[in-house]
């Protein structure tokens, strides 16, 4: 089972929209996903028991009403057994004790950022702490970024760009500013289950899939050959263990850029 944690100690940046919106993403394509709701705010919650019993099933967890001491180990004697991907939605305001237990174990880091210089300085700080946490982990994960609510042509957009660039962390998928993801999630749904609207946020997704799984998402599980990812794909493959060295002038060049 591979564990994907999206996380940004910023509030409002999309961590529950990219969550759903992934966990909806990979039951599309035939994966069984399930979601973790680590926010005592319970917004994935409440968005899963929105969702239409007509369907494909996500399985929710939400550690917050489990009263047990190992919290990780029960939540995964709680998914199916076949569960490929446990999507975890994290709370905003993290701490580094916080931020060192969500990141024990996870494959993959998905980040949203906003193209905003308020959210671009709070990244900031929080790709730092997140660095020094990679630091003490054995096993590095993969950590893509996704800018949402992104709107071409902005200067905020073009701010956050050269940001990322300097932190060389690979933008695995860009999430238009639009009324399609309110709507989804009022309903208990991702985008892609929209009846209509939804051709260009789809587009993005592609892209955050093919990152994800490790080949084409239009390449069901089913199919016998898995296709890797290549050089011409759009992606970049980073791990948390491979960024410390270079921070220290990656947030120096920052503060000019901010
Ligand atoms: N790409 C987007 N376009 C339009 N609205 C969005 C988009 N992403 C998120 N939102 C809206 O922004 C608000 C905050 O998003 P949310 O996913 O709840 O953030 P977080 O979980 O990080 O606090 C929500 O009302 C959500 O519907
Ligand atoms: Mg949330």
């Amino acid at each position: 089972m591979k564990k994907i944690l999206v996380i940004n100690s910023k509030g409002g940046s999309g961590k529950t929209t990219v969550a759903t919106n992934l966990v909806c993403q990979l039951t599309r394509v035939g994966e069984c996903a399930a979601l973790c709701d680590d926010d005592p705010q319970a917004s994935s919650t409440t968005w899963l028991s929105a969702r239409p019993t007509s369907l494909p099933g996500i399985h929710g967890v939400n550690p917050h009403q489990i009263n047990i001491t190992n919290r990780t180990r029960c939540w995964q004697q709680r998914v199916p057994v076949d569960t490929g991907y446990y999507v975890i939605d994290s709370p905003a305001g993290i701490d580094l004790p916080k931020l060192y237990d969500l990141i024990r174990g996870v494959d993959m880091i998905l980040i949203p950022v906003l193209p905003s210089i308020i959210d671009i300085n709070a990244t900031s700080d929080f790709v730092r702490n997140l660095i020094k946490a990679g630091k003490v982990r054995a096993a590095p994960a993969r950590i893509g970024i996704i800018i949402n609510r992104s709107r071409e042509r902005t200067l905020a957009l073009k701010k956050l760009e050269s940001f990322l660039d300097a932190l060389e962390l690979p933008v695995i998928g860009k999430l238009n500013d639009s009324q399609s993801y309110v709507r989804a999630i009022d309903q208990g749904l991702g985008v892609c289950e929209l009846k209509k609207g939804y051709r260009r946020e789809q587009r993005a997704w592609q892209e955050i899939l093919h990152w994800v799984l490790g080949r084409s998402p239009s390449a069901c599980k089913t199919e016998p050959a898995v296709q890797r990812v290549t050089d011409s794909a759009p992606v970049v493959e980073r791990s948390a263990t491979a960024l410390p060295e270079t921070s220290t002038a990656i947030f120096e060049t920052l503060h000019s850029l901010v």
